[in-house]
């Protein structure tokens, strides 16, 4: 069998994982999400849900890539192989490896439609946005009822991602993070800079940072521990697969730390970004999902230099969706590579156009599954039921199938430290993700 590829540093695995969590969810979804639920109390509760929730499935998916070297299906079996707790139930641990290929072939579908939508209006970025706001809102409307467009732009994007994934981790993946990420950091500072002399920017941070609890709801919560997951690739293995190219040499508690603070920074600092333009120019931040297609470019349009600061605006999103696109082929092409024993060439070609095709299903609106478009219908399914649920099952297996012993060896944590840890990962994060999941099935 062939040696199993390794990142060829460090920096090449932060900037790979960070490449993957840092994508749509930090600067589209993020954003509107924040300006939907009023700001800095629902900022406060993300940041809880982070610490609590997203690190402690972060650091339990790394150490069983690991120290299994394995994708998501072999990884659990293999993890799981000397439990003497509940030794029948531990069996059906590779379940949450299979769920998480299914989640990301059902995610790459949509998200590599969305992603598209960066493209085309990184496409008309270089014309320019101008006219009245209706004609420039108007560019969203047009785009969204007119399927051609949108499976082009998505067939430019999967062809990208399956380049990439073709030439393997070192070569595909780590090379492309490597170069987009840096780039991506650039854009986002140069644009702060911008709005920071744009002003607004006081405004914003007080939008951002100021809590008022009047506006918490149980649905803003359970929005936060949600996208918790998305925006750090929990719950389906990304990081399984991605923890599993590494060298013995790396600390997954420092990493993981790394990575999530990372993720979060990019988000904080997109808002900041997107909010000082929006509050500048007197407009509403509770715009909701098309705040970024819709009301930027209208902006864009007005301000100097606008042309020039969407362009780079859309080419940061591109970067930010295409480095997350590649983590999620990724994960379902190494599975099929490990366990069905394929080639990557072969897995990558016939899975790439099997999520392509299933991707233009989203691309088509009209194409509805009970009242949603597909697109709805998959990034629901999958952001709220399928990937707390999978990061359920990754952190039930963690803290309770795998010898302690074996975890704190790898860990390196002092005795309290540790001890805290696993106390968080056994009952905090299990409660919470239940809780979120019981109120999502309507049953709380
Ligand atoms: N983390 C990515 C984002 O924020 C989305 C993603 C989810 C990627 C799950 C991989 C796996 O956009």
């Amino acid at each position: 069998m062939s040696q199993r590829e390794v990142w060829s540093s460090k920096i090449g695995f932060i900037l790979a994982a960070a490449g993957s969590a840092v994508g749509l969810g930090n600067i589209w979804k993020f954003p509107y999400i924040t300006g939907v639920h009023g700001g800095g109390a629902f900022v406060l509760v993300y940041l809880i849900a982070i610490l609590l929730v997203g690190l402690p499935i972060m650091i339990a998916e790394i150490y069983i890539g690991k120290t299994t070297q394995k994708n998501p299906v072999g990884a659990f079996k293999d993890v799981t192989k000397n439990s003497n707790f509940l030794t029948k139930l531990a069996k059906l641990s590779p379940i949450a490896g299979f769920l998480g290929v299914l989640s990301g072939i059902l995610i790459l579908s949509f998200y590599s439609v969305v992603a598209g939508w960066t493209l085309h209006f990184l496409f008309l970025s270089f014309k320019g946005f101008s006219g009245s706001k209706e004609v420039i809102e108007g560019h969203f409307n047009h785009l969204y009822s007119t399927p051609s467009i949108m499976i082009l732009w998505h067939t430019i994007l999967m062809i990208i991602v399956v380049l990439i994934i073709l030439k393997g981790v070192q070569k595909g993946i780590e090379k492309a993070s490597k170069i987009m990420m840096p780039l991506l950091i650039f854009i986002l500072f140069t644009l702060m800079i911008y709005s920071i002399f744009n002003g607004g920017s006081g405004e914003a941070f007080r939008f951002m940072f100021y809590p008022d609890f009047s506006k918490l709801n149980a649905e803003a919560i359970i929005q936060a521990l949600g996208h918790a997951f998305f925006t750090l690739s929990l719950g389906m293995g990304v990081m399984i697969t991605y923890g599993s190219y590494l060298k013995n040499d790396i600390s997954i508690v420092k990493s993981s730390v790394l990575v999530s603070f990372i993720d979060t920074f990019i988000a904080l600092l997109a808002g900041m970004v997107i909010f000082p333009i929006v509050f500048s120019s007197g407009l509403e931040a509770s715009s909701g999902p098309s705040l970024i297609f819709k009301t930027l470019p209208t902006l864009f349009a007005k301000i100097t230099s606008g042309s020039i600061i969407s362009i780079m605006f859309f080419l940061l999103l591109f970067f930010a969706a295409l480095t997350s696109a590649i983590s999620l082929l990724e994960v379902v092409v190494v599975y099929f590579v490990d366990e069905r024993k394929w080639s990557r060439k072969k897995g990558t070609i016939i899975l790439g156009v099997t999520i392509y095709l299933l991707g233009v299903l989203s691309a088509i609106p009209k194409i509805t599954i009970g009242k949603e478009s597909v697109l709805d219908f998959l990034d629901n399914v999958t952001t709220k039921y399928m990937l707390p649920f999978g990061g359920l099952l990754t952190i039930l297996i963690f803290a309770y199938f795998i010898p302690l012993k074996s975890i704190r060896e790898e860990l390196k944590l002092s005795k309290f430290i540790f001890y805290s840890f696993v106390w968080i990962c056994r009952v905090v994060t299990p409660t919470l993700l239940i809780w979120v999941i019981l109120n999502k099935i309507g049953f709380i």
